[in-house]
């Protein structure tokens, strides 16, 4: 993915890490700060909406407004050897609240490192980028693979975290993240937190709200084709509403317990 401008005072070296405060990582070059946080708005917009385009989503996951109200970590991949370098791919992470079953089928609360998005240029999907970039996030947050959470995982990803990482054997949770076997077992170095907590004035989301569920909102068909979909209660304000019908502090109930299936991760 090219772009009018020299990305190496935007983005440095081969891997670009961005946090909510958006600094262009490069040195040199003869544009103004200014010009340069601009053009890494841009690099981030489009990356969200080549990502979003390629997982078929109405609205991008990913855009430098997003980044900018969430503590979330962009890894950026760039390609040096094109005279003003080409992006790559991205990953973005986040530590996210969420209640989450274990085998047993308990709910136990916990704030692992998520995955959010991810995406590879379509020219150079399945030639080993993906893998250097997801590794080199793993190196820098000082995670194992079967540690963190995914955000609704597409197909193409599950297929991705199979094959490099061996995680195949699904936790069934009640929300759209999934886990894999290894993630509840203590014998791990603990993760490094690059963030800082939250601070108590900010607000409080829903647990287990993820990235995605300010996509779900669907258009609602007219009476009385509307009565024959399940849920009454579609759209942005389900996670407030499911939020206002459990009593504060009680985690939804479990699901039926049933054998992994990858139909029930939703997109
Ligand atoms: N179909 C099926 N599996 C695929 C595909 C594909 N088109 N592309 C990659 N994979 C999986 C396969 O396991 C593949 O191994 P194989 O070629 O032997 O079958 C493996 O990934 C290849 O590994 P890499 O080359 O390291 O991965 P790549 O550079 O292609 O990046 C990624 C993987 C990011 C998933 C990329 O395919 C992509 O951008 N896909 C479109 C966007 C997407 O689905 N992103 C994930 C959204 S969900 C989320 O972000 C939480």
């Amino acid at each position: 993915m090219e772009f009018p401008f020299d990305l190496a005072p935007v983005l440095g070296e081969r891997f670009c890490v961005v946090d909510q405060h958006l600094r262009p990582a490069g040195r040199g070059g003869t544009a103004k700060r200014e010009e340069l946080e601009q053009q890494l708005r841009t690099v981030i917009d489009e990356l969200g909406k080549a990502s979003a385009k390629a997982q078929g989503l109405s609205t991008p996951v990913t855009s430098a407004a997003r980044m900018e109200s969430n503590r979330h970590v962009l890894y950026i991949l760039r390609d040096t050897r094109s005279p003003k370098g080409a992006v790559l791919g991205f990953l973005k992470v986040g530590y996210k609240k969420l209640f989450l079953l274990d085998r047993d089928g308990s709910h136990v609360e916990v704030e692992p490192l998520c995955v959010l998005d991810f995406y590879i240029h379509e020219s150079q999907q399945r030639r080993g980028l993906g893998r250097e970039l997801f590794r080199e996030m793993l190196q820098r947050e000082r995670v194992q693979p079967e540690k963190l959470a995914v955000d609704r995982p597409s197909e193409k990803l599950l297929g991705f975290l199979r094959k490099h990482f061996g995680l195949c054997d699904l936790i069934p949770q009640v929300n759209n993240f999934v886990i894999f076997e290894g993630f509840f077992s203590t014998r791990t170095v603990p993760a490094r937190r690059p963030f800082p907590r939250p601070r108590p004035e900010e607000p409080i989301k829903p647990y287990s709200l993820t990235e995605r569920d300010f996509l779900r909102e669907e258009p609602e068909p007219p009476w009385p084709f509307n009565l024959s979909r399940g849920s009454p209660v579609r759209g942005s304000l389900r996670p407030f509403l499911l939020r206002r019908e459990t009593p504060a502090g009680t985690p939804p109930e479990p699901p039926p317990r049933r054998a992994s299936s990858l139909g029930r991760v939703g997109r």
